[in-house]
């Protein structure tokens, strides 16, 4: 049997009105895995899944379920179920009929039924509402519904597509903690669509990144977050200061970019052969590495970048400030920092400061800006 439970290999859809919607999508999910998918509206996030449910055909490409070929095989023979964000919830149903009613359609004996509605019941806290209608439910109580539903028949792979975009802010971050305790509890693997980057980090223990059709980036979150591998993941993903100018191979081992405010740092070990000198490319920092120090302290060392600029704006919201920091006229930095950390540094408005991170820290991303 196949380590994984899902492999997608060149999945390719292609609409019957001729949109290239998913193109060449390659990934192998490990059993148990929470799978985020992340992208901007029409990456083509929802047809992935449904070709994943069986909802959608697949134009071209393999679909394994642990180990076997489901590329052609109808929805109600597949071992998935699909919770989507209006949960579509039967308003005619009592929950508990509604949780009995994926069972009865697969023809399960009654009192199996009621052992496993019984069951997920009691894992999912719903006992007060079993005789509610959709109708009488709150937004939390339906989503618990939803998952109730879809967990019920056992699947082999659960695929969420945006579960929480109908929830508030409050509720969405206690649910999030919820599903994915419930995940790592039943051992069940999870591929979750979502368009909130903040939410496919915070989820996933791996993310795809997704753009135009294409898989940009298949990385865990802390990878994704510190090393991105295009320009447009450095730009979806995070907070990050991206400067732009050329590649240069240092005199060093270490590689840089040549700037406006001259030769940056990247991490070492960046293969410098994939590309000649002169190559656009930009330097990628995220915003939290990068420390705001008052000018003249000691030289900058050679694994550290500095430059200096002008203080334009502080604007402190809670504990949180925003410094935007002019360098020159084709660069000015958006900084977001901790109260604590720059209190009497003298940061303020008009004031010279320079900036300071690690190389280490900073991505060598080959693209134009
Ligand atoms: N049934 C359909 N027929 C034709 N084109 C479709 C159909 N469904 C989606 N598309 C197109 O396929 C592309 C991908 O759509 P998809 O719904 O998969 O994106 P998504 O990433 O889920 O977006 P969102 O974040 O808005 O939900 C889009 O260009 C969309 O217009
Ligand atoms: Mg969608």
């Amino acid at each position: 049997m196949s380590q994984f439970d899902l492999e997608l290999k060149s999945l390719q859809k292609i609409y019957p009105g001729g949109t290239l919607a998913v193109e060449g999508f390659d990934l192998n999910v490990e059993k148990g895995e929470f799978i985020s998918f992340v992208g901007p509206s029409g990456c083509g996030k929802t047809t992935t899944l449904r070709m994943i449910a069986g909802l959608e055909s697949i134009t071209s490409g393999d679909l394994l379920i642990r180990g076997r070929n489901f590329t052609s095989v109808p929805a109600e023979k597949r071992p998935t179920a699909t919770i989507f964000q209006n949960y579509a919830i039967f308003p005619h149903m009592t929950v508990y009929q509604n949780l009995c009613f994926g069972l009865e359609v697969r023809g399960m004996p009654s009192n199996e039924i009621k052992k496993k509605v019984d069951d997920i019941i009691d894992t999912l806290e719903l006992g007060d509402v079993t005789d509610a209608r959709e109708a009488a439910l709150s937004g939390g109580q339906k989503q618990r519904v939803a998952l109730a539903r879809g967990l019920v028949t056992e699947p082999d792979i659960l695929l969420l597509d945006e579960p929480l975009g109908a929830l508030d802010a409050n509720l969405r971050k206690s649910i999030q903690e919820e599903l994915k305790i419930l995940q790592r509890d039943l051992g069940i693997t999870f591929v979750f669509v979502t368009h909130a980057q903040s939410e496919a980090l915070a989820m996933g223990d791996r993310v795809v990144v997704m753009n135009a059709g294409r898989v940009e980036q298949i990385s865990d979150p802390f990878e994704l977050y510190t090393r991105p591998k295009s320009g447009f993941v450095a730009r979806f993903i995070g907070r990050n200061k991206i400067i732009a100018g050329q590649l240069e191979n240092g005199s060093q081992k270490r590689a840089g970019v040549q700037t406006s405010v001259g030769l940056l740092a990247g991490v070492p070990g960046f293969d410098v052969s994939i590309a000649q000198n002169g190559t656009a490319a930009m330097l990628v920092t995220p915003s939290e590495y990068v420390d705001l120090r008052e000018p003249g302290g000691p030289e900058a060392q050679a694994d550290e970048n500095r430059i200096t600029g002008t203080v334009q704006r502080v604007n402190q919201i809670g504990h949180v400030v925003h410094v935007d920091v002019r360098v020159n006229d084709a660069l000015s930095i958006k900084l977001e920092t901790h109260r604590e950390k720059i209190v009497g540094k003298g940061v303020a408005q008009g004031a010279e400061m320079d900036l300071c991170w690690k190389a280490e820290r900073s991505t060598i991303v080959l693209d134009a800006v």
